[in-house]
């Protein structure tokens, strides 16, 4: 583990000693016989485990560490934002996913961020027009009424209790109001700013978050159930906050959101099957493209982290991303080519296009791009295993770190800026530099493209590796990369998360690398035809590995999450 790593994690036991019980923690990474989690939150983690421990099962765990992320992690976590499970139950043997993604609401236009000099309003990013309809209340209750096994409302507790009596907060809650771009947002929203610039000044480390509004909100959720979020008096008080404030979310809106089972995308990886998300999560069908791309080349031999094998990578990332941006949107409202995109064919083309040497100018491959606007850091992925052998493994996000910096007024909860992922001006890059088509320009009650990418690998149909991240556009890259460091290359699965890692998205046409890449290998990326970009850390992985009758479970050093186990 870094040095950073080792210092988040000693800041997380502390904070445990001091705040709450310690048990069953071992920093980052534990090995566990039973049971084990990893999530970016000390506070989550403890929740969780403690469900593990009573005898509930992942999907219990799965309830109360979402709704612990609301409060604890307020950047991704929440109650107003939407995400995606993976979820391997141990009865059947059989993978499920469930797709809780926000939907836009029927007041959306196709031009609403469209501004008459052709820029994109602030809109898209910043207060309630950003949001679309939240999924995450309906996908926790869905879940649950599918596989949970305790009462909702004893799962819920954990999370009124952190909100009520308060979070100790941490550096990176600090940096990252600090940012420019959360305290431009938070400081329009009275609300917000009460709540993480009291006294004007953002929240510094070791201070207490206290969440009043948003316990009694919990509260109601933990009584009343889902219906009251979508249907209930919450649901009247949330669209009233929300159109006061200039939003466009109507009951009508929220009564109708219903979450979707969906059948897994399944690739087949030298001896792994991998289940992932299927659309509109672009990450399932990403992925798969690029082990497609990559399976008949010897990346073993290529060795590991060399620039000969980066190389290969980045070009079936290029590849993938350029499907991803033709193809990519609602399966509600467009035809994915899932069969074509994922079959041997497409990889052999793509193959036939590829230099083993020398970079292809994306251009050459696809529509121009144009410049990135900088990558955030936002969303956030937990991994659970239970004493069943059931596995969990979700993504859930508010899109931009705070979403959209809206904090609903008396409800105490952070509304998505989801609206941003569809693309506000097709043929424009949106602000992440993907540059999309109109397969994913907005529609009333349509679900926007995601880089989501929750992921399950089985090996002889038992669980071998789970694992997710967040990320925006590097999240099926991070994932890609965590697993052929394990599959490929053997790596034990904590050197396989720390490795350095570095990212190919087509548009813009460069690979970006951590600050942990070795010079050399960039600049032998660089001779290869490569530009080559240093950026801040890329993801924050939280995965489980399986092997030997133990569980391993990691928390990424990029973010100091804790990992816990029994
Ligand atoms: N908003 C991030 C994602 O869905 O990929």
């Amino acid at each position: 583990m870094s040095a950073r790593g080792i210092a988040r994690a000693a800041f997380a036991a502390a904070l445990l000693g001091a705040a709450i019980a310690p048990a069953g923690f071992a920093g980052s990474q534990v090995t566990a016989s039973k049971a084990a989690l990893s999530t970016v939150s000390p506070y989550a983690t403890q929740a969780g485990l403690s469900v593990l421990k009573r005898g509930g099962n992942a999907i219990d765990a799965a309830v109360t560490v979402s709704f612990a992320l609301a409060v604890a992690h307020p950047q991704a976590g929440n109650i107003g934002g939407g995400g995606f499970l993976v979820y391997y139950e141990a009865k059947s043997g059989s993978v499920w996913t469930l797709d809780f993604r926000e939907v836009a609401p029927a007041a959306a236009k196709r031009d609403m961020y469209l501004q008459p000099d052709g820029t994109i309003s602030v809109n898209s990013q910043t207060g309630p027009l950003a949001a679309g309809v939240p999924g995450t209340v309906a996908g926790l209750d869905a879940m649950h009424r599918k596989f949970g096994t305790r009462p909702w409302k004893e799962l819920v507790q954990p999370a009124i209790a952190l909100a009520r009596d308060g979070v100790a907060t941490d550096a990176r809650l600090e940096r990252d109001l600090n940012s420019a771009r959360s305290k431009r947002k938070i400081d329009q929203f009275p609300s917000t700013a009460a709540l993480f610039f009291p006294k004007g000044k953002a929240l510094p480390a070791n201070s207490r978050l206290l969440q009043n509004d948003l316990a009694a909100t919990l509260t109601s959720i933990a009584d009343s159930g889902a219906h009251e979020f979508y249907a209930g008096s919450l649901a009247g008080r949330i669209v009233a906050a929300v159109q006061q404030a200039g939003g466009n979310l109507s009951h009508r809106d929220l009564s109708e959101y219903a979450p979707t089972w969906r059948a897994p995308i399944r690739v087949t990886f030298r001896d792994c099957d991998i289940y992932m998300m299927p659309p509109p999560s672009s990450g399932g069908l990403l992925i798969g493209e690029v082990l497609n791309i990559l399976n008949s080349y010897d990346l073993a031999a290529a060795g590991f982290q060399t620039a000969k094998s980066l190389h290969l990578v980045a070009e079936a990332e290029r590849r993938a991303y350029i499907d991803r941006n033709k193809y990519l949107g609602d399966p509600a409202t467009a035809r994915i080519p899932y069969r074509e995109l994922l079959s041997d064919t497409r990889a052999v083309a793509w193959r036939n296009t590829m230099n083993g040497e020398r970079a292809t100018p994306t251009i050459s491959l696809a529509e121009p791009g144009s410049t990135p606007a900088v990558e955030p850091d936002h969303t956030t992925h937990f991994t659970i295993a239970d004493a069943e052998g059931n596995v969990v493994a979700l993504t859930t996000t508010l899109n931009d770190d705070f979403g959209s910096g809206f904090v609903v007024p008396g409800l105490g909860f952070l509304l998505n800026d989801e609206m941003d992922d569809f693309t506000p001006a097709p043929g424009k890059p949106n602000r992440y530099g993907l540059l999309q088509g109109t397969v994913n320009a907005i529609e009333p009650h349509k679900k926007m493209a995601s880089s989501m990418s929750p992921t399950i690998v089985l090996r002889k149909g038992k669980p071998y590796l789970a694992l997710g991240t967040r990320g925006g556009p590097t999240i099926p890259t991070t994932v890609l990369q965590v697993l052929l460091n394990v599959v490929v290359y053997g790596k034990p699965l904590d050197e396989a998360i720390a490795a350095p890692r570095y990212h190919h998205q087509a548009t813009p046409d460069q690979i970006d690398y951590e600050s942990s890449a070795p010079r050399r290998t960039v600049d032998a990326l660089n001779a290869m035809g490569h530009s080559v970009v240093q950026r801040d850390d890329i993801g924050d992985v939280h995965a489980l590995m399986f092997a030997a009758g133990k569980i391993i479970a990691v928390a990424d050093p990029r973010d100091g999450g804790a990992a816990g186990g029994y």
